[in-house]
C-alpha cells in the first residue's frame, strides 16, 4: 500500500472520545478494577413494556423483515407530527417536514453533506456534543466554536457570536437541554438565537435529543415555536434518551421542508430505512406512553438530586442539573479534567468524562451520567468520600 491508508477528510478528526474512553475503561477491567461507569449517557432503564410488546409482535408477524420505505412508515411520521403538535403546538406536515431517524445521531451526522460546502463555516457549541464538529469537517466545512459560559447560565452570548460570523457562515448548532452542561434555554433565548440566525442569513439546527428530561416542572422549548422557526431551521429529536430506548436506534428530524428533504437526499443514498418492528414501536412509544416518559424523567431527577447531595456533603459543591442526565461538576482549580478523571479511575474505579472531551471550554469541569442503577450510584457515592481530596475551587492534596 503506498502513501498513508487514511482519507486526508479524516485525518483532522479525532477518534470518537467516547470509544477512546470504552479503552481506557477495558484496561482497567483486565486489571481487575470494579468499574462504575458514569463516563457514557446509556439510559440503563429499559423502554415501557408497550413498547417492546408492540416490537416483538411485530417481528413475530412476518412480512416485517423486508427492507422498509426510505423515509419511514406514513404511521410513524404521522405519530411524530401528532407528538410535536401535542407537545409544542406547533403543526408540522408529516410528510414534508418530519423525517423519521436512525437515532439523532445519524441525521445530526449526515446533514452537514447535505447543506455546508467545502470551505464553509459551521458555528459550534463549546462544550458540546462532538458530533457536530465531525460531521462539519467530514463533510469539508469549518467549525468556528463559541464558548458556553458558566456565567452565562451556558446560553450563547450573541455579542460573541456576532463577532465570529462571517461572509463565509453557514450554519449555527444550539443544543438545549445540553449534552454536557445540563442547561436549559427558554423560548426567550431560543428566540435570541433565532433572530441573530435570521439577520445573518444562517440554518439554525438544534439538538433536542433531552428534549422530556427536565426537571423542577419545567419543560423545554423548540425553535420551531420561535417566530418564523419552521422556515430557517430544524431540530433533531430522539427516542433514546425520552423512552430509554438508545439501542433501537430511532430519532426525527423536524423543520424546514427543503432542509428535510435535502437530508433525506443523503440519507437515503446512505441507509436503507428503520427495521419495521422498531418503526411500529416507535409509533407505540409516541402515542401510548407519555406517562412512562414523566416516571423516566422523575426518576433521573431523584438520582441527580441524591447524587449532588451526597456531593455536597463531602465539601464538592455541584449544581444540581436542570435537565438531562448528567452531572457538570467543576473540578478544583488547578488540574486538568484528564488528569482529574484519571486520577478517581485509579483510586476509585469510577469512570467520569473530561469535560475538555466536549471542547476547550469544557476544562475545569467533569461529567457524570446518572444511568446506573441507584445501588452502584450509592457505591459511588462511598468511593468518594473515600477520597481524601480537598473539593473546594483551591486546591487538590
Ligand atoms: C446532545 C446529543 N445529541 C444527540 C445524541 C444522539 O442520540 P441518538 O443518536 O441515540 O438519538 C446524543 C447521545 O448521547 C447526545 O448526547
Amino acid at each position: 500500500m503506498a502513501g498513508t491508508v487514511e482519507s486526508q477528510r479524516i485525518q483532522h478528526i479525532p477518534p470518537y472520545l467516547f470509544a477512546r474512553i470504552d479503552k481506557i475503561k477495558e484496561e482497567a477491567r483486565r486489571r481487575g478494577i470494579d468499574i462504575i461507569d458514569l463516563g457514557i449517557g446509556d439510559p440503563d432503564v429499559g423502554p415501557p413494556k408497550a413498547v417492546i410488546d408492540t416490537l416483538v409482535e411485530s417481528a413475530r408477524r412476518g412480512g416485517t423483515h423486508h427492507y422498509s420505505s426510505y423515509e419511514g412508515l406514513p404511521e410513524l411520521r404521522a405519530a411524530f407530527a401528532d407528538w410535536f403538535e401535542k407537545r409544542y403546538g406547533i403543526r408540522l406536515d408529516p410528510d414534508r417536514e418530519v423525517l423519521p431517524l436512525l437515532g439523532s445521531k445519524e441525521g445530526i451526522g449526515h446533514i452537514f453533506l447535505s447543506l455546508v460546502n467545502p470551505g464553509q463555516e459551521v458555528l459550534l457549541p463549546d462544550p458540546g456534543y462532538p458530533v457536530y464538529a465531525a460531521g462539519t469537517v467530514l463533510a469539508g466545512g469549518v467549525p468556528v466554536f463559541f464558548p458556553l459560559r458558566e456565567k452565562n447560565g451556558f446560553l450563547p452570548d450573541i455579542k460573541e457570536l456576532t463577532l465570529l460570523v462571517t461572509q463565509n457562515t453557514k450554519m449555527i448548532w444550539i443544543n438545549y437541554p445540553s449534552n454536557p452542561t445540563a442547561a436549559v434555554s427558554d423560548l426567550e433565548n431560543l428566540q435570541k438565537v433565532a433572530d441573530f440566525a435570521d439577520h445573518h442569513g444562517l440554518i439554525l439546527c438544534h439538538d433536542a435529543a433531552y428534549s422530556e428530561i427536565v426537571y423542577n416542572g419545567n419543560r423545554s422549548a423548540s425553535i420551531l415555536q420561535t417566530r418564523g422557526g419552521k422556515e430557517k431551521g430544524i431540530e433533531f429529536h430522539s427516542l433514546s434518551k425520552t423512552f430509554c430506548m438508545p439501542g433501537w436506534r430511532v430519532g426525527f428530524a423536524a423543520g424546514n421542508a427543503a432542509i428535510i428533504e435535502a437530508l433525506a437526499r443523503v440519507k437515503t443514498n446512505l441507509d436503507s430505512g428503520i427495521f419495521l418492528p422498531i418503526q411500529e414501536a416507535a409509533v407505540t412509544a409516541l402515542c401510548e406512553c407519555e406517562e412512562s416518559v414523566k416516571e423516566i424523567c422523575a426518576l433521573f431527577e431523584s438520582r441527580c438530586s441524591r447524587f449532588v447531595s451526597g456531593l455536597r456533603e463531602i465539601g464538592w459543591n455541584i449544581p444540581m442539573p436542570q435537565a438531562t442526565f448528567y452531572i457538570w461538576a467543576p473540578i478544583p482549580a488547578g488540574s486538568s479534567s484528564m488528569e482529574f478523571c484519571a486520577h478517581i479511575l485509579e483510586k476509585t474505579g469510577i469512570v467520569c468524562t473530561p469535560g475538555v472531551g466536549f471542547g476547550k471550554h469544557g476544562e475545569g469541569f467533569i461529567r457524570m451520567s446518572m444511568t446506573m442503577p441507584e445501588d452502584r450510584l450509592e457505591e459511588a457515592l462511598d468511593r468518594f468520600q473515600g477520597l481524601k481530596m480537598k473539593w473546594g475551587k483551591e486546591e487538590v492534596e
